[in-house]
């Protein structure tokens, strides 16, 4: 147990307090990309704001708990976010050009396309390029924090907890993948939290990789860019993986083929942990949201990805789920393989 600080306490709720009323301010100038086809409630809104609440809560709790140093909640790169921003600024026109006109597949000419699946070759979220260019991996963790009102990195160290537990259980190093590790911000957090393991992160985009090899230089962390349909490593190469938004990008199929191959790297007893975003199954009260998002982002499997719970998924491979818990606008998911 750690005690934070009453004014550590402040200092954090100040920080969230002003990124998020920035961003609510700035989500202004996403309007002209939303149809909105069903307006939220006050009784939504509510359930928005408690959700929220909750996650800044658990924020704190989980430092206090161990799960995480204090130093976690003031990692944000404030003065990177700052530089970034009239360039992430220029890009909402773009954006609402693109969905405007229902451009889902632009992509830089010179990019060998036949090296990805069908399903990755489209700007989600009406990205500039997709997940295929510098320029993209550069803007993604700023637009990220931009969409997600400022929470976007306190939702994935959520992920921490079941791996700080798991790590409790049998001291020692332990060997971690990421799947769909983008450009590292989980991994960043998780060596932050946790130096003593070995670290291995996944992805398909060598542009995100890249960016991701500048955050995590001198990390114990090796970067490999692959489909985690089929993951590049022999049967239980992990004692434990981790996954974060990718599951709402995938159709039905490569949902499952990539949670058989989790299973299949993961060693007997290993540990599982999804986050992605919240399902009708657990938050119904977010319907609206859910709904919005995955008709208004360019995000063509979320409606189905609503409907094929995460957890369900883990138990078709075999795995046993232990926890589901709410994560703001997302879940975690905690499984184990059997021994
Ligand atoms: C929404 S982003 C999430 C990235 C990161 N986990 C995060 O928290 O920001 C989805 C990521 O999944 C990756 N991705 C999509 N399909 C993939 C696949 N089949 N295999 C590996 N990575 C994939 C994309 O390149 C992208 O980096």
């Amino acid at each position: 147990m750690s005690e934070i600080l009453p004014l550590t306490r402040v200092a954090y709720q100040a920080q969230q307090a002003a990124l998020r009323w920035s961003l609510v301010a700035a989500h202004y100038g996403l309007r002209p990309l939303l149809r909105h086809d069903r307006r939220p409630t006050e009784r939504d809104a509510r359930s928005l704001r408690r959700r929220l609440n909750q996650l800044f809560a658990q924020d704190l709790a989980n430092v206090e708990a161990g799960a995480y140093p204090a130093e976690l909640l003031f990692q944000l790169p404030v003065r990177e976010y700052l530089w970034s921003l009239p360039e992430l600024v220029a890009e909402l026109p773009r954006m609402a050009w693109r969905a405007k006109r229902g451009a889902v597949r632009e992509l830089p000419p010179d990019v060998d396309l036949g090296l990805y699946p069908d399903y990755f070759r489209r700007n989600f979220h009406w990205q500039t390029d997709g997940y295929l260019s510098a320029r993209s991996a550069k803007l993604y963790d700023l637009g990220v924090e931009f969409l997600f009102l400022g929470t976007a990195d306190v939702m994935r160290r959520q992920v921490l907890p079941p791996l700080t537990r798991f790590s409790r259980e049998a001291p020692g190093p332990k060997r971690v993948l990421d799947v769909a590790a983008g450009t590292g911000r989980t991994l960043y957090q998780m060596t932050l939290a946790m130096p003593e393991h070995t670290y291995t992160g996944v992805d398909l985009s060598p542009y995100y990789i890249a960016r991701a090899e500048e955050l995590l230089a001198g990390r114990n962390v090796s970067l490999v860019v692959d489909n985690a349909e089929r993951l590049p490593f022999p049967d239980a190469s992990f004692d434990a993986i981790s996954s974060v938004f990718l599951f709402h990008e995938l159709p039905r199929r490569a949902r499952r083929n990539v949670l058989a191959e989790m299973r299949r790297t993961l060693a007997p007893g290993g540990l599982l942990v999804l986050e992605d975003s919240a399902q009708l199954n657990d938050a119904p009260e977010l319907e609206t949201f859910l709904v919005n998002f995955g008709r208004d982002m360019n995000e063509p499997f979320f409606l189905d990805y609503l409907g094929d719970s995460m957890e369900g998924l883990a138990e078709e491979q075999g795995l046993r789920v232990e926890r589901v818990e709410p994560s703001f606008l997302s879940k975690v998911v905690v499984a184990r393989a059997p021994l």
